[in-house]
């Protein structure tokens, strides 16, 4: 398929030939056009991603090569090969390869800012045919960490009805891509409110931190959870109050401790804190163990 001869001039100045290269396509492009529909690929953060150079030919490839299109901007080589030799572009050596026998490429470690547009370019041996062009869209995600939900609730008055209850419900989750949205499941729309929407695309890294604070009022218990891109946080159980017979419960239950310690205190004040009297004397048998000693002392 591939011919084995070398190509002199490449090897001897390859950047020579790689600026060949990109006017060659600049040409090639305003004549043969890029052809078809764009073939997306996604990969994932930090990963690897194989481009498929889409190729319905089985002629003689004298050179494929890929490149990076970045919108008003000079196409920007990446890697290819030249007689089944790879000539990786500056900056790609050590995060591309070339396979010549299926016309991929492999790119490890993926980082957001290599989301976007490029093209394979192949260019047959016979000449009588034209450079093929296909586009690659190359899409980048990241997962989002699990959210944090983070419940603030008080209770209030609430108009002449007497009391009710409202929180404040936060969720936040960290280095995911592209931009999410919070979605909250469990709750009644109708008493939600988006009280906080925060995101912040991390400067390096390009990922995203999103925080969303929603104000909720209660009309019963609800379990909640929020979900950022497609991790989900735990569930949590809000606007949880005491019914009101419990409430009456823990006071009665109260108010009994309460007078059962201060019938002990009185009980223990008036035996072990006064001193005997006439009328102990007289009650023989009552007489609890102290007095009795003091009785005897006395004697
Ligand atoms: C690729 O994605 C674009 C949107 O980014 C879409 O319009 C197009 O149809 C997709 N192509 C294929 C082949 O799925
Ligand atoms: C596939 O072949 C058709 C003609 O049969 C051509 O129009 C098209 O551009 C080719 N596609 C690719 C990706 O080479
Ligand atoms: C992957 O790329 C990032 C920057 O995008 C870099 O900080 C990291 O060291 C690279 N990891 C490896 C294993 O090359
Ligand atoms: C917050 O973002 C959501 C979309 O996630 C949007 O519907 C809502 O209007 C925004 N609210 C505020 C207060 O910005
Ligand atoms: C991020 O970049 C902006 C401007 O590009 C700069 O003002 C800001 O200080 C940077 N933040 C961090 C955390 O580096
Ligand atoms: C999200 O926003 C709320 C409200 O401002 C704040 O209290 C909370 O600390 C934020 N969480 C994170 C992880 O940034
Ligand atoms: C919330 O979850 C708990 C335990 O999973 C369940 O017992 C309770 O009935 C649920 N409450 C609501 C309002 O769904």
């Amino acid at each position: 398929m591939l011919t084995a001869d070398t190509d002199e001039e490449d090897m001897k100045k390859p950047v020579c030939s790689l600026l060949a290269l990109v006017v060659t396509t600049l040409l090639l492009a305003a004549a043969s056009g890029v052809s078809d529909a764009a073939m997306n690929i996604t990969a994932v953060l930090g990963h690897s991603v194989t481009f498929r150079c889409p190729s319905n030919h089985s002629r003689p490839v004298e050179r494929l090569y890929i490149q990076r299109v970045i919108k008003d901007k000079e196409d920007m080589y990446i890697n290819g090969f030249t007689n089944g030799r790879e000539m990786p572009g500056k900056g790609y050596q050590s995060r591309t390869k070339v396979n010549a026998m299926d016309y991929s490429m492999e790119m490890r470690n993926i980082s957001v800012g290599d989301e976007g547009s490029y093209i394979c370019v192949f260019v047959f041996v016979d000449k009588a045919y034209k450079p093929e062009i296909s586009e690659i869209i190359l899409k980048v995600t990241a997962e989002y960490s699990v959210p944090t939900i983070t419940p603030d609730c008080s209770e209030h008055r609430r108009g002449v009805s007497g009391t009710g209850m409202s929180c404040h419900l936060s969720c936040s989750a960290v280095g995911g891509y592209p931009q999410s949205t919070v979605r909250w499941a469990g709750l009644n729309p109708s008493l939600t409110n988006v009280f906080y929407n925060w995101s912040l695309a991390h400067n390096d890294s390009k990922t995203w931190t999103i925080n969303q604070t929603i104000m909720y009022n209660c009309d019963q218990p609800a379990n909640v959870s929020c979900a950022v891109g497609g991790a989900v946080s735990h569930t949590i159980t809000i606007c949880q109050t005491e019914s009101f017979p419990l409430r009456v419960i823990a006071a009665i239950a109260f108010v009994v401790v309460f007078v059962l310690l201060l019938i002990f205190v009185v009980v223990m004040k008036c035996y072990f804190g006064r001193p005997p009297t006439s009328e102990d004397r007289v009650e023989g048998a009552d007489v609890p163990l102290a007095d009795c000693h003091s009785q005897l002392q006395s004697v």
